[in-house]
């Protein structure tokens, strides 16, 4: 599907924001593994966590629709207990998440065999960071040419490890956590840097012991999680979006509420600041485990940064829409430190040079990054999305700044994460 997105002029008003997908995916997982009923709010009602959502019935929880309106929906699951998941072929669609997370509940399953696959970005997507730890606690885990999907896990006891993560990546930090739970003895894990810790908040409300010292996150074995209730705060890569959007299309200001501001997805807002968009954030009462936040965003002029080190991680998913913030910045934009790009729903690094290239960008990727050099617009034209949704998104976005507009090719894959983008996006720009 093509979209046509023109030069719109400022983008003004609230917007209305989907459901974190990080924290709905662990929702549903978590509530699958418990044992009772639990209900969750605001679940996010996307094709991404519509195939978690799938893939907990296929292993026998029971998932009840209460209610929704927009991307938002009100559910109960009823787990299957921690040990209690049946076999099943497993279609994770687009999902990485549900696709590096769920391998650790599966491994600790006493016996059983389950298989993983998904569309063709997920079978380019490497497996083997996952198959490596849960192969040291014990569990039988294959993977096509030995790092890709599909994935066949074989449930076995499982063993405690202390395990350092060979790159920072929460979902690697949260498969090796849940399979902990159904190990012998305590299992730690060791970030290089630190990532998004959704699964520790949620775990630790759901009952688990669960210790964070520093960059070393312990857990014990348990005989249940008591799921009661999740309610899911909206998503901040998605409100990332209309952010870099108002901080670039002259004379926009806009107000973002109920904004999930857990200090480990919200490197964007410090990158943002440094290149001088005028950013407020006010707290909101905290909503369960995460913090909640509205966010102000308004034009100014900005100066190209240096993003790198510890500060990746906290801005994963928000790199692309950095390089496009830096087109429009004075002076050069540096990306470095994120290879993990290359491993995303695109190879990030490649999908957005070439992308904001065709557009008119002076941009060129590097091993681990890329280098963006300002020059005060973007002329506009094509993009294809490569059924990536951040760069459909991204390309949006970039139509509403640029001097021509931007027509995105596989628009549709917004659907991932963002069900109503277009026209979320489109009322503001005519707000
Ligand atoms: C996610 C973690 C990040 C992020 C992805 C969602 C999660 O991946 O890019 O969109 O929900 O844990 P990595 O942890 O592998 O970097």
């Amino acid at each position: 599907m093509e979209r046509r997105f023109d030069p719109a002029g400022p983008l003004r008003g609230s917007l209305r924001l989907p459901p974190d997908k990080s924290i709905s995916h662990r929702a549903a997982l978590i509530a699958a593994m418990s044992e009772g009923e639990t209900r969750i709010d605001n679940y996010l009602d996307a094709a991404d966590t519509r195939s978690t959502l799938a893939a907990v019935a296929r292993l026998g929880a029971g998932v009840e629709a209460l209610s929704g309106e927009g991307s938002s929906r009100s559910l109960t699951i009823r787990g299957t207990g921690l040990r209690g998941a049946q076999e099943a072929e497993i279609d994770v669609g687009n999902a990485g998440t549900l696709l590096r997370l769920l391998p650790g509940w599966l491994a600790g399953q006493g016996e059983g065999c389950w298989t993983l696959d998904g569309d063709d970005s997920i079978r380019r997507r490497p497996v083997d960071r996952v198959a490596e730890p849960l192969r040291l606690m014990g569990a039988g885990v294959e993977c096509r040419e030995g790092r890709l999907p599909p994935l066949k896990v074989t449930g076995a006891r499982l063993t405690g490890i202390e395990y350092r993560l060979p790159v920072a990546s929460a979902q690697i930090k949260s498969c090796v956590l849940l399979a902990g739970l159904l190990a012998d003895g305590e299992t730690i894990v060791i970030e290089p840097v630190p990532t998004r810790d959704h699964t520790e908040r949620m775990l630790e409300a759901a009952g688990a012991e669960i210790t964070v010292e520093g960059r070393s996150i312990s857990i014990l074995p348990i005989d249940r999680l008591r799921g009661e209730r999740f309610l899911v705060p909206g998503d901040f890569s998605s409100a990332a979006f209309a952010m870099v959007g108002a901080a670039i299309v002259p004379d926009s200001e806009l107000v973002i509420e109920g904004v999930g501001v857990n200090p480990t997805r919200t490197g964007l807002l410090t990158i943002l600041d440094r290149m001088g968009a005028e950013i407020h954030v006010g707290e909101e009462p905290d909503l369960d485990a995460e913090p909640l936040a509205v966010i102000q965003v308004r034009f100014d002029e900005l100066e190209g940064t240096e993003v790198g080190g510890d500060e990746v991680p906290l801005a994963i998913d928000e790199l692309p829409l950095v390089a496009l913030a830096g087109c429009f910045a004075e002076g050069e934009t540096v990306i470095r430190d994120a290879a993990e790009l290359r491993h995303k729903e695109s190879d990030r690094i490649a999908s957005v040079c070439e992308g904001l290239a065709a557009l008119g960008a002076d941009v060129e990727p590097t091993e681990e990054g890329m280098v963006v050099r300002g020059t005060g617009g973007l002329r506009g034209g094509t993009i294809d999305a490569r059924g990536d949704h951040r760069l459909a998104m991204l390309g949006a976005v970039a139509g509403f700044a640029s001097r021509e507009g931007v027509t995105v090719r596989g628009a549709e894959a917004a659907e991932v994460s963002y069900p109503d983008f277009e026209s979320a996006l489109g009322s503001l720009a005519s707000g």
